[in-house]
């Protein structure tokens, strides 16, 4: 089990990014030292989904680059000491997938690729509206957990799992160090019947199921590569299920829950909560102590959390790095502080597959153009989708006082002091107003760490002849 790696995530969104990530890996190194750098999808799509809609897992979009460019990338991160993570997409592809084109028209070879079902189930998709959807082709309903354009592969086909087999082989090849697995606990479908409806009790616990697990123990234990599960509705994860998962199949899983717990529930990402930071601390507290836990404070799947909690980014840096942390992983831009995009208010600009449907839930429900849209600007998980601001990144760099160099310093603490490192978690107070007081204890050793949410007083570190060795000012 991998414990103390850094994963830095970065979102390709421009012309080119893959030379322009190989050019940047030296000013990233220098600054945050990642372990590894896990790329969200760059391969070929129709880019529904942001590329989580795969049409083919071994090309890679032109737009980003070609195969000499991704090697040259490999080379740099070599030198750095980094490893590359793939983002592999596996519960489902793109309609536009050659897989589903000849599912829908029989081919033998194909034709189990997908769950095909002659009459559509209840279950409703994640992005909203029904998960069921009729192909005129096919003459059958076909699932798809996410949006109508994304089908779900049939895990159940050993077919299925050979082809990611080899789609893995084919990327090691290229010298890839590992994957960070998309929706890594929802893959095999072992019980398809009515009534098992995303958001209702007993819908996770009927996901995590046996058979996910041993196809995915199939697929990646002990290929000595590094391993991230992306588990979806982390809030819900059983610790039981958690261990069996990341102990058979990866190193780390990264969690998206641990963001949702604090102002959202899952599925129900067009409300807007006030944030509650009792149940939100509550479970890191929790979570954190778990070696195999990969605690995230953005992804490309959430608003930048200092908009969202209107929050100093460096108190932000302060939970993610003093509660025990052993696999973090920061999300590009995070390290300086970047806020919100300041996002279209037409809804006809945006095109990720989640702004949409929330907006047309909201409007029908009654809300007008402006009042969708609010919402659309502050939870569209486009506010994260955008390159980041190199010239920025230059300036932090030379400011002492920058959220940059905070972010240098506090990656600096958590990989060579022993108690931030090693030490053990008390907890002394959580109160609903954002402040979170605990100890970290080694040895004789004790940190004390003062937290503040409100703002309304700086957040510090302690050591335990009580001199401050952080403020977040
Ligand atoms: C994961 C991705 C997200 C995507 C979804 C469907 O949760 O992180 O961006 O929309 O899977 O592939």
């Amino acid at each position: 089990m991998a414990k103390h790696k850094l994963i830095y995530q970065i979102y390709p969104s421009a012309v080119g990014d893959l030379r322009d990530i190989a050019d940047k890996i030296p000013l990233i190194a220098a600054k945050l030292q990642p372990d590894y750098i896990w790329i969200s999808p760059f391969f070929k799509s129709p880019w529904i989904d942001g590329g989580y809609d795969v049409s083919d897992y071994c090309k890679i979009e032109q737009r980003f680059g070609n195969m000499r460019d991704f090697h040259h990338l490999i080379t740099v991160a070599k030198k750095y000491n980094i490893g590359i993570l793939l983002d592999l997409v596996i519960n489902h592809t793109s309609i536009e997938h050659s897989w589903f084109r000849k599912s829908e028209l029989h081919d033998p070879w194909y034709k189990d690729y997908y769950v095909w079902l002659d009459k559509p189930l209840n279950w409703k998709s994640f992005f909203g509206g029904p998960a069921f959807d009729y192909s005129a082709l096919r003459g059958k309903y076909y699932l798809h957990l996410y949006d109508r354009s994304q089908p779900d592969l049939n895990f159940n086909n050993p077919r299925v799992i050979k082809e990611f087999k080899d789609i893995i082989a084919f990327w090691k090849k290229q010298g890839v160090a590992g994957f960070r697995v998309d929706s890594a606990n929802i893959l095999a479908e072992s019980n398809l019947k009515k009534g098992l409806i995303p958001g209702l009790p007993g819908f996770f616990s009927y996901y995590q199921n046996n058979k996910t697990i041993s196809v995915l123990e199939k697929l990646l234990a002990n290929k000595g590569m590094f391993m991230l599960a992306e588990p979806v509705g982390g809030e819900f994860f059983s610790k039981r299920k958690f261990h069996e998962l990341t102990e058979k199949a990866f190193d780390a899983s990264f969690n998206v829950g641990t963001l949702d717990v604090a102002d959202s529930f899952f599925s129900t990402k067009d409300r807007i909560y006030p944030v509650n930071y009792r149940r939100w601390f509550k479970k890191l507290a929790k979570w954190a102590p778990e070696p195999a836990f990969s605690m995230a404070i953005e992804s490309h799947d959430a608003p930048r959390a200092p908009s969202r909690f209107d929050v100093n980014p460096r108190v932000l840096a302060m939970l993610q790095f003093l509660l025990p942390s052993y696999n973090p992983c920061i999300y590009q831009g995070q390290e300086l502080g970047t806020l919100n995009a300041d996002l279209s208010t037409n809804i006809e600009d945006y095109r990720g597959v989640q702004s949409r449907q929330v907006y047309v839930r909201l409007r029908r429900e009654g809300k007008t153009k402006q009042q969708a849209m609010a919402v659309v600007r502050r939870i569209s998980r486009d506010n994260a989708r955008v390159p980041i601001d190199w010239g920025e990144y230059i300036l932090q760099d030379k400011r002492d006082d920058s959220v940059l160099n905070f972010y240098s310093k506090i990656i600096a603490l958590w990989r060579n002091d022993r108690v931030i490192r090693d030490g053990s978690l008390k907890v002394v107070k959580i109160k609903k107003s954002g402040v979170f007081e605990f100890y970290r204890i080694l040895d004789k050793k004790q940190y004390f760490v003062h937290l503040d949410f409100s703002g309304k007083s700086t957040s510090y570190l302690k050591d335990d002849k009580g001199e401050l060795v952080l403020l977040s000012k």
